[in-house]
């Protein structure tokens, strides 16, 4: 299992601060090696205050590209896109000439698209320089949810793609997530999560590689180094 590096914040303020300089300082490292750097940013309702924070945020922008850990099935104007998430909280202002490359392409679902995203993601700069990923308390990173078919091969070394299809019965959309060889295609994976409960499952993915906690698939690895940021 990878060494996990554990940032304990008392204060949320202070850890989107520290972990706004912590993403800037690996960005740096990916353009001074070769003038680009590529982030992918996780969906969800925990991040918006950090890319807030970073769009506010003098840097070169116009070297980084960016693209999401995994996306509902809808256009990108939809309320539930994580392309709308990030064109509106994160990729404007002072960021506004950052690159992104959107996993939503033409197709009525994701197996339809998947060529297309393939081939979209195949023009990111690798490794990675950083992964933002959250958690869902059901141990889910990106749309790696437990319990599914399409989730288990996403996280199978079966998996030679960038990009797979997710089904969940009883949700409005598919989706489309990265998969775990697209993840581990990285200098450093963040986990960005808060309270007890979310903490509590973390914990037990360290116990045990299982499908029942997808997130335990990037700690049972030994590339690639894992970052937590926490509070309550
Ligand atoms: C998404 C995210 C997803 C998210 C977790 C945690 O598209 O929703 O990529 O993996 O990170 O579900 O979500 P919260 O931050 O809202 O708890």
């Amino acid at each position: 299992m990878i060494k996990i590096n554990k940032h304990i914040f008392d204060d949320r303020e202070r850890l989107f601060d520290q972990l706004l300089k912590d993403i800037i300082r690996d960005l740096e490292g990916g353009i001074s090696d070769r003038d680009a750097a590529s982030m992918l940013l996780s969906g969800g309702t925990t991040p918006g205050p950090l890319y807030e924070k970073m769009s506010d945020t003098e840097f070169s922008w116009e070297k980084v590209i960016f693209s999401p850990t995994d996306e509902r099935w809808v256009e990108a104007d939809h309320p539930d896109s994580n392309e709308k998430l990030i064109r509106d909280t994160l990729i404007k202002g002072k960021a506004s000439e950052a690159g992104f490359i959107g996993l939503k392409s033409a197709g009525a679902a994701p197996s339809d698209g998947q060529k297309e995203t393939e081939e979209k993601l195949a023009s990111l700069p690798l490794p990675l320089d950083v992964v933002l990923l959250g958690m869902g308390e059901d141990g889910h990173v990106a749309s790696l949810f437990p319990g599914l078919q399409d989730t288990k091969y996403a996280l199978s070394d079966d998996c030679a793609s960038l990009c797979h299809g997710i089904h969940r019965d009883g949700d409005d959309v598919d989706r489309m997530t990265l998969t775990l060889k697209c993840l581990l295609s990285s200098k450093r994976i963040y986990l960005l999560f808060f309270g007890g409960k979310k903490l509590e499952v973390f914990e037990k993915a360290t116990t045990e590689k299982s499908g029942t906690l997808p997130v335990s698939y990037l700690l049972y690895q030994d590339d690639v180094p894992v970052s937590v940021y926490w509070a309550e």
